[in-house]
């Protein structure tokens, strides 16, 4: 469906982007993972057309994503990262201006505000100004009001950020349910949970590049260790932790080791040395790799620096 190819970007002397190929198939909930700075605004707002790459190229269905490119875009759906609503206007109002802007009129029009403050549980205060609701209200509906027109893609920027864990709720169970109803998404967050629960493809950025990408599991994959089990370091636990040492390494953060499992290694191999130091398996917590892990094995560098 999107295909960008090697996309560079840059402002003045800095190169937000630097030649991003991307390809994102129809139906995809695809996450773009990245800490500040990385290059996701850029990217949504290169697909969105709002801006003109230095280099490289990006199509929608075969046909170019470009300022002048109307029709291409008319096929997009963008949320912003920062709100872009008119705080004294009301839901309504605001909507009816979203609606106009992309040639609905009348009935239909009106259907799709009725529908769409529905959605997102607004039905109610809709004729109060949007400066009188709460971040996550004003979140859930700049979110619909990129959807008015129907587009068969959405980009959502960083559509939780600065919103409670009830509408950050109601915005993924939204979010899942157009997805499931076809809509492709594309959804950019420096949260680690975020893209693991909700999408099926991620690509993690970091300075403008993209250092990998694949379903979760595929990026997990690429970590050179399975899971790591914790255990704190007592009397109790020394002689293991000695005898561990000469499986690999056991590292050390205050009070508490750390023993990665090399890939293919044998847990029961784990276990018994365990049994031989006396140790019981209530002395050791699992922690499954996570995307966080991954980063940092990447770039050498956490996503919340
Ligand atoms: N209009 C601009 N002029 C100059 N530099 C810019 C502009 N917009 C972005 N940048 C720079 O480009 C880089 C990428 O920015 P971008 O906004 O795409 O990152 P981001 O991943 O969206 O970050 P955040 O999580 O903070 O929103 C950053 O170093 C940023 O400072
Ligand atoms: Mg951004």
């Amino acid at each position: 469906m999107l295909q960008l190819h090697s996309v560079t970007k840059r402002y003045g002397p800095l190169t937000a982007l630097d030649g991003v190929s991307l390809e994102i198939a129809r139906g995809e909930f695809f996450g773009l993972l990245g800490p500040n700075g990385a290059g996701k605004s850029t990217t949504m707002s290169l697909i969105a057309g709002l801006r003109t790459p230095d280099s490289g190229t990006l199509t929608l269905d075969g046909e170019p994503l470009t300022p002048a490119n109307v029709s291409a875009r008319a096929a997009l759906g963008l949320v912003p990262q920062n709100i872009a609503l008119y705080d004294d206007l009301s839901a309504d109002q605001n909507l009816r201006i979203f609606g106009q802007l992309y040639g609905l009129r009348g009935a239909e029009l009106r259907a799709r505000i009725d529908e769409a403050l529905e959605a997102v549980q607004l039905a109610d205060r809709r004729r109060d100004p949007v400066k009188t609701y709460s971040g996550g209200m004003q979140r859930r509906l700049n979110l619909v009001a990129a959807l008015l027109h129907r587009p068969k893609l959405l980009l959502c920027d960083e559509p939780t950020v600065g919103v409670d864990p009830q509408s950050r709720n109601a915005i993924f169970d939204f979010l899942e349910a157009r997805n499931r109803a076809g809509l492709t998404i594309i959804y950019s967050t420096h949260y680690m949970e975020e893209a693991t629960r909700l999408c099926s493809r991620i690509g993690i950025v970091d300075h403008g590049k993209l250092h990998a990408l694949g379903t979760l599991d595929e990026l997990l994959a690429r970590l050179p260790f399975e899971d790591e089990i914790h255990f704190a370091a007592t009397p109790a636990t020394a002689a293991f932790a000695t005898a561990l040492a000469e499986q690999g390494p056991v590292a050390r953060e205050n009070d508490t080791l750390r023993f990665r499992f090399p890939n293919g290694a044998k847990l029961s191999s784990f276990y018994a040395l365990a049994e031989h130091h006396g140790v019981p398996a209530r002395a050791f917590t699992h922690e499954r790799p996570t995307l966080e892990g991954l980063f940092l094995h990447l770039t050498g560098r956490t996503l919340r620096e």
